[in-house]
C-alpha cells in the first residue's frame, strides 16, 4: 500500500484539490483509496459528507501527529492507495508525514511561482536524508495553471526546477472551474452534470492523465487493481 503525501506549507497551492482528484480518479476504477485528511479545516471530510456513497473510497478525520501511523498500519491490507492531506503549515505532523510516505508530492502554483512552501518542503526531504538517510522520492506537481498557458512556458519552469535537481509532473493540473465545484457540489467528475459545467470533459481528461501518471510514478507493488471492470483495464493499459 504506496503512502502518498501532498505537501506544501502554503495554503493555496492546491494540495487538496490535487488530493481529491487523485483519490477519485483511482477510486472510480477500482482502487481503494483511503484519504487522511489531516487539515483542520477538513475539507476532504466535508466534500465527502456532502458525496453520495463513493464506492472504494473511505475518508479518516482527525488525525495527529500521534495518530498517523497508526491509521497507516490499520489500512496496510484493506487500502490499495493511502492519500495524505496536509494542513498548509509546517507542522511536526508534515515531517512525520514524509518520513512514513512512499512518494511525497509538491503541489506548486504554476504561474504564480510563488514557490516558498514549496521549498520549505523540498529542505525538509534534504534535511531528513542528509541527518537521517531518509530518502523518500518526491516530485513537484504544477497546479492552477491557466489553460491558455503555453507549453513553452511551462516547459522553462520544468526546467528551471530539474536544474535544481526536482523532478516535476509531466501533467499539470489546470485551473478549471470544476475542481472548485466538487467541493461545493460533492460527488466526482463523473457524477456531474455535462451541460451545466464548463469545460467538464477537458478536467476529467485532466484529472485522468493526472492519475496515470501517478500510478506509473508509484506502482502497486506486486498486486493487480482490484477492479477488472472494462474502464479499469482500458485506464491500465492507458498507463
Ligand atoms: N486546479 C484548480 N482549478 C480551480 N480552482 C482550484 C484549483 N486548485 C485549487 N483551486 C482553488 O484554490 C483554492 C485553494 O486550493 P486548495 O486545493 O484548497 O489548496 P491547499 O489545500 O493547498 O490550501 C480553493 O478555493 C480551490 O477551489
Ligand atoms: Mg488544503
Amino acid at each position: 500500500m504506496p503512502v502518498i503525501t501532498f505537501a506544501n506549507t502554503k495554503g493555496g497551492a492546491g494540495k487538496t484539490t490535487a488530493v481529491l482528484l487523485l483519490a477519485t480518479e483511482l477510486a472510480q476504477v477500482g482502487y481503494r483509496v483511503t484519504v487522511l485528511d489531516a487539515d483542520p479545516q477538513r475539507w476532504i471530510s466535508r466534500w465527502h459528507q456532502l458525496s453520495p456513497a463513493l464506492p472504494h473510497l473511505n475518508v479518516i478525520s482527525y488525525v495527529t501527529q500521534a495518530s498517523i501511523e497508526r491509521h497507516i498500519a490499520d489500512n496496510r491490507y484493506t487500502t490499495d492507495y493511502f492519500i495524505v492531506d496536509l494542513p498548509g503549515a509546517q507542522t511536526p505532523l508534515l515531517a512525520k508525514a514524509i518520513g512514513l510516505s512512499d512518494h511525497v508530492l509538491i503541489p506548486i502554483q504554476g504561474c504564480a511561482m510563488d514557490a516558498q512552501g514549496g521549498a520549505n518542503v523540498l529542505e525538509l526531504l534534504r534535511f531528513l536524508d542528509d541527518k537521517a538517510g531518509i530518502k523518500v522520492p518526491h516530485s513537484v506537481v504544477l497546479t492552477r495553471v491557466n489553460s491558455m498557458v503555453t507549453t513553452r512556458a511551462l516547459l522553462a519552469v520544468k526546467m528551471l526546477l530539474l536544474e535544481r535537481g526536482v523532478e516535476v509532473l509531466g501533467t499539470p493540473i489546470i485551473e478549471r472551474a470544476a475542481f472548485r465545484d466538487i467541493f461545493d457540489l460533492g460527488g466526482t467528475l463523473h457524477t456531474m452534470d455535462d451541460g451545466r459545467i464548463s469545460n467538464l470533459d477537458k478536467a476529467r481528461q485532466n484529472a485522468r492523465a493526472f492519475a496515470l501518471e501517478m500510478l506509473r510514478h508509484v506502482p502497486l507493488r506486486g498486486t493487480k487493481p482490484i477492479a477488472e471492470s472494462t474502464t479499469a483495464r482500458r485506464f491500465w493499459q492507458a498507463a
